[in-house]
């Protein structure tokens, strides 16, 4: 593993096919930093998660950790990172100790340690019960805590989380983010979410994507009192106040 650095997007372009999805994102995010992603559906948030992961090369600009672009650093940049994909999924027929087992075993943890490292994130993610369980058998918020539990089991320095709180029951919600809080102090830590309260609440600084481009970066407390507000007023206005599909007030 790297030691803990810097990470650091610079003027980022990326395209998926001939699309433009990303332009000109420029971000730096220091050890200990929880950096909450706000945008729209479509807005580029697991396009810039999955740039940040190596999965998806630069079309211009670069990814830096520490010094060096993410491109050279290889396998050691790779066991840095956990990264729970958006929708995570994994083979049906593992069981959860035997999924959370491999994935730590490709990280390369070491094989002594394989076993006390899944029972701590099993226990921390209240999967204990469910071990011996095949993943075709577990609830959408079961599954998701595996995808949580396989992004920390090799205690990464950087992580990458596509809406964790998907599925997760409100309780659910609180444990992990105490869990973050908590059991990973000096670790970068990203996560996607739309939902505005999770962020102010959960992040120091709040980073909003508008169709591709950062619209907005700055600290999470920006968000307070008001979170669904404080976030609706960075958004462009264009479709919210269309003269054609006025606002619709939901409360
Ligand atoms: N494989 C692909 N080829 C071409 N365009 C793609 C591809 N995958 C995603 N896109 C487009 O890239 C844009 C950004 O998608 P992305 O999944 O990053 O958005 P998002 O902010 O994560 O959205 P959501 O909130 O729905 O998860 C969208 O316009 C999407 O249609
Ligand atoms: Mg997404």
């Amino acid at each position: 593993m790297l030691a803990p650095a810097s990470l650091v997007a610079e003027g980022l372009e990326v395209r998926l096919g001939r699309t433009p999805v990303l332009s000109g994102v420029s971000l730096t995010i220091t050890p200990g930093q929880t950096v909450a992603m706000l945008g729209p559906n479509g807005s580029g948030k697991t396009t810039l998660l999955r740039s940040l992961a190596g999965l998806v090369p630069p079309a211009a600009g670069q990814i830096r950790y520490g010094r060096r672009a993410i491109g050279q650093l290889g396998a050691g940049y790779r066991h840095s990172l956990g990264y729970l994909p958006q929708g995570f999924d994994f083979y049906h027929h593992f069981t959860v100790r035997q999924t959370l087992s491999y994935l730590a075993a490709i990280r390369l943890v070491h094989p002594a340690l394989v076993p006390g490292r899944v029972d701590q994130v099993m226990d921390a993610f209240g999967l204990t019960s469910k071990a011996d369980t095949r993943l075709t058998a577990l609830s959408l918020g079961e599954r998701q805590r595996v995808g949580l539990a396989q992004a920390l089991v090799h205690d990464p320095d950087v992580l990458l989380l596509d809406e964790p709180s998907s599925f997760l029951d409100p309780e659910e919600r609180v444990a992990l983010h105490t869990h973050l809080r908590v059991a990973t102090p000096g670790r970068i830590i990203i996560f996607a979410t739309h939902l505005p309260d999770e962020a102010l609440a959960a992040a120091d600084r709040v980073a909003i994507l508008c169709k591709g481009r950062l619209c907005y970066d700055g600290p999470a407390m920006a968000l307070s009192p008001d979170p669904d507000r404080a976030y609706l007023e960075r958004l462009p206005k264009a479709r919210l106040q269309s003269a054609n599909h006025p606002a619709v007030h939901l409360v």
